[in-house]
């Protein structure tokens, strides 16, 4: 799905980027796809997917630790 219409970027751009290159920014995921904002309607939507990434890639290697004991 097309979430940025000014660059024609997909999730699944997004999503390769922030896991390819780890990026810590939205400014870093326009770099690393070689464009910058435009408009920025879509940076909350980017922030999401970096969101989800990061919590998926924290769930997967947590995968198998204990439980916190907090
Ligand atoms: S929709 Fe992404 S910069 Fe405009």
């Amino acid at each position: 799905m097309i979430i940025c219409s000014c660059n024609v970027l997909s999730d699944q751009d997004v999503r390769s980027a922030v896991e390819a290159e780890r990026t810590r920014s939205i400014s870093q995921v326009y770099g690393c796809l070689g464009c910058s904002a435009q408009c920025g309607r879509c940076a909350r939507t980017i922030r999401r997917l970096m969101d989800e990434a990061l919590n998926s890639a924290r769930a997967a290697s947590c995968n198998g630790c204990p439980p916190s004991s907090q």
